[in-house]
């Protein structure tokens, strides 16, 4: 494993950096505390990515705050990285982090006061993530990144599971790698797997969403092992 600072907000809580995320939008609804379990210990650490759609912000709408609350009180362990792909982050916030999320991310394209936005999640106590869509130039999240722990490139247009990897958008990676302090971190979902992962590794991700890619395997295990494997 590639020797990194690793930040007491995720030392406390034993997540390792680079780790893998599954994203619970390829899971089975019908048995997703089941696969969300299972997933975890195939990525070797119980962190979930949550992702929320409106139908508004993206063409898609998935869960709320109900399935997050039942997550939680099935895992009162896990680490619930929630992705609001909504309008109005900021209204919703609260609810999310009343329900278990651990850290919340927003978009800015939903967010044009995004200072309150991330006033309002840290006010909630949580973690505070910020991205942007594949289309969003760099530049509209560079003032907020010295203020939130985490920053997500989306490297597919957000909304559904299975798109391919957009590789171009691995530049903002390059871009905002250098500019974040140790106790941040770099995420990038959409279109990762065992044929990508290591691309953004190098770019300078280190939290890695995996959607289709895990939940979609033949193999799961083995397409775990695969891609934990190319990040050493
Ligand atoms: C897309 C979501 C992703 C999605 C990734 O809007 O934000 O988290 O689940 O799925 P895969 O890994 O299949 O691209
Ligand atoms: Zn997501």
């Amino acid at each position: 494993m590639v020797a990194l600072m690793t930040p007491d907000w995720l030392l406390q809580r034993s997540i390792p950096r680079p780790a893998i995320l599954p994203s619970i939008l390829a899971a089975d609804f019908a048995r997703l505390a089941d696969d969300c379990s299972n997933a975890s210990r195939l990525v070797g650490h119980p962190v979930l990515h949550v992702d929320v759609m409106d139908g508004h912000l993206v063409p898609n709408i998935s869960l709320g705050v109900p399935v997050l609350a039942s997550l939680r009180r099935a895992m009162p362990e896990a680490f619930f990285d929630v992705h609001l792909m909504i309008d109005e982050p900021g209204r919703y916030a609260g609810e999310f982090a009343a329900a278990g999320a651990d850290l919340i991310t927003f978009h800015i394209e939903a967010a044009p006061d995004a200072r309150h936005v991330i006033k309002t999640i840290r006010d909630s106590g949580k973690r505070v993530g910020i991205t942007l869509k594949p289309g969003t130039p760099v530049e509209r999240i560079l003032p907020f990144v010295p203020e939130v722990d985490l920053v997500l490139v989306m490297s597919v247009e957000p909304g559904f599971g299975g798109q391919k990897f957009m590789t171009d958008q691995l530049e903002k990676c390059r871009r905002i790698s250098p500019i974040l302090r140790g106790d941040q971190v770099l995420e990038i979902d959409g279109g990762i797997g065992p044929g990508t992962i290591r691309q953004a590794f190098d770019a300078g991700v280190r939290w890695f969403v995996v959607g289709s890619a895990l939940f979609g395997a033949a193999d799961r295990a083995g397409a775990a092992t695969q891609m934990l494997g190319s990040l050493k």
